[in-house]
């Protein structure tokens, strides 16, 4: 598929998903979004890829939102078909069973907000900016938003930012948990970088089932969730993953017993 609202390159594992509309703040419109799934399903699929990053192009961006041109068209009945594919595409990057790491390099609102938390883990530069405006343009968040802030940063937090609509920055939205990390803005490539690379060092079986036995498990009464935790935590009992991860702690106990 040839992409023109986003780059999508594979590099030592990684897949790099840019969303490329610099002039419009990479706003998501429906092709972006369009775009976006075509690669983030790729990059599910693809065996070489064990670690996805997604950023926006440009110095200002991540997501500045859904298109508000688009938005402001709609129907009642094309608003709810929106949200839900919105919702759908995002549902999948949560879900991808890779580890997908949002490199915030600017504003991160409404649906750029909503597209970071669907990620498995936000990295910002201390220049990135976040929020939920969308009860300013007489609308609420509707790409997963009032779902995933509430779970993330707890109730009270998350309808503070969707009621507010006001915009937080980088150490505010570190201090709440809707981010992971902070860096100055020209490290934040490599510090998601090195992530990957240390995520991609552990055993792949281990890492899709620790992202399965999180992800499903939160949705779970804590009983079924501890019974998945156990069953996965079985299938991984005797894999290759396991094997090699003993052996390499094994022999590093050996090798420090050898110095003594
Ligand atoms: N949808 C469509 N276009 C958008 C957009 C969005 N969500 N966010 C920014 N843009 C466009 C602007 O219309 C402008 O395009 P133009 O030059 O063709 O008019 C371009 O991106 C640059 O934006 P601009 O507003 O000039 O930049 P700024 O630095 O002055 O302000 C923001 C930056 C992010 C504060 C401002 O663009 C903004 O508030 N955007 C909307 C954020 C939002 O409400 N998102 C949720 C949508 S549901």
């Amino acid at each position: 598929m040839t992409y023109t609202n986003i780059l999508y390159e594979k590099r030592e594992g990684i897949g790099w998903i840019t969303i490329n509309r610099p002039d419009k703040l990479n706003a998501l419109n429906k092709k972006t979004l369009e775009e976006l799934n075509e690669a983030i399903c790729d990059a599910g699929n693809d065996g070489s890829i064990s670690v996805v990053i997604l950023t926006g192009s440009g110095q200002k961006a991540f997501v500045a939102g859904a298109d508000i041109a688009e938005i402001s068209l709609l129907t009642p009945q094309e608003g709810k078909d929106f949200a839900l594919n919105g919702q759908s595409v995002f549902s999948r990057i949560e879900n991808l069973g890779k580890p997908v790491i949002a490199a915030i390099n600017g504003f991160a609102l409404g649906g750029g907000c909503e597209l970071a938390m669907a990620c498995t883990i936000r990295i910002a530069s201390e220049n990135a900016k976040f929020g939920q405006p969308e009860v300013n343009l007489g609308i609420i968040p509707g790409y997963g938003g009032t779902q995933r802030l509430a779970r993330l940063l707890g109730k009270g937090r998350g309808l503070e930012l969707i009621l507010m609509g006001d915009m937080i920055d980088a150490n505010e939205a570190c201090r709440i948990g809707l981010i992971n990390k902070i860096t100055k803005p020209d490290e934040l490539f490599p510090a998601c970088e090195a992530m990957a690379k240390k995520i991609m060092s552990k055993g792949p079986l281990a890492i899709r089932y620790a992202l399965e036995a999180v992800n499903m498990g939160l949705e779970m009464p804590i009983e079924e969730g501890l019974f998945l935790e156990a069953t996965l935590f079985g299938l991984l009992c005797g894999t290759e993953d396991m094997h090699e991860g003993m052996k390499a702690f094994m022999e590093k106990r050996m090798a420090r017993f050898a110095g003594k």
